[in-house]
């Protein structure tokens, strides 16, 4: 859900922090990193691969579910509210939720790939439920996010690429 988590993001901005977005993302991947919550998490625009909590770039949360899930930890997470401001919090879950899912080097169409082709896929991918976003034509980071949650639950290579298992994985799914 791009939309949401583009309000998430507007309201943190504008009512707390003020900060710009570069400022934004400079100081959400430095907490990230200071914080390492990639020992646990991946998150492919911090180069984190951890695997003891759930994929981020998965995941997708919105920037609220950060903040609480990092404020008060919980489920084998650790609580981070006495070491991290509120704000630092804030730009932590901002950036975290406006990251995830959006590795810069998954998000160009695959060669080849129409406009017909990629409408195509998007609404095969929507009407199983994985693409949570409108047919567009366009290959982005929902559909890039929509095909890794299909290799995940096919068991095959998650890197948001289209191929032919990729290809074999969505039509076994339609039958
Ligand atoms: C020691 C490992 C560990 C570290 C470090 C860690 N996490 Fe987690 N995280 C987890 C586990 C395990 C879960 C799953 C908890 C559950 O099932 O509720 C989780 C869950 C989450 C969730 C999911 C919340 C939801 O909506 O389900 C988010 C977001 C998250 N962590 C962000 C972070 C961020 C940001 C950091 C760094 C400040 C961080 N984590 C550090 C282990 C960790």
């Amino acid at each position: 859900m791009k939309h949401r988590r583009t309000v998430g993001l507007a309201v943190t901005i504008t009512g707390a922090l003020a900060l710009s977005s570069s400022a934004l993302a400079a100081g959400g991947s430095q907490l990230f990193s200071q914080a390492a919550c990639g020992s646990c998490h991946t998150l492919a625009a911090a180069h984190a691969a951890g695997t003891s909590g759930p994929n981020l770039d998965m995941l997708q949360p919105s920037s609220g579910a950060v903040a609480g899930q990092v404020t008060y930890g919980g489920d084998g997470m650790p609580s981070y509210g006495g070491r991290l401001s509120s704000a630092q919090i804030d730009t932590l879950a901002a950036w975290v939720a406006t990251v995830a899912g959006h590795s810069a080097t998954t998000v160009t169409a695959p060669a080849g790939m129409t406009k017909a082709k990629v409408r195509a896929i998007q609404a095969k991918l929507a009407s199983i439920g994985y693409l949570h976003h409108s047919v567009t034509g366009t290959w982005g980071p929902s559909t890039v996010a929509a095909i890794k949650s299909l290799q995940h639950a096919a068991g095959i290579t998650v890197d948001g690429l289209w191929g032919p298992k990729t290809a074999a994985a969505l039509a076994s799914r339609l039958k």
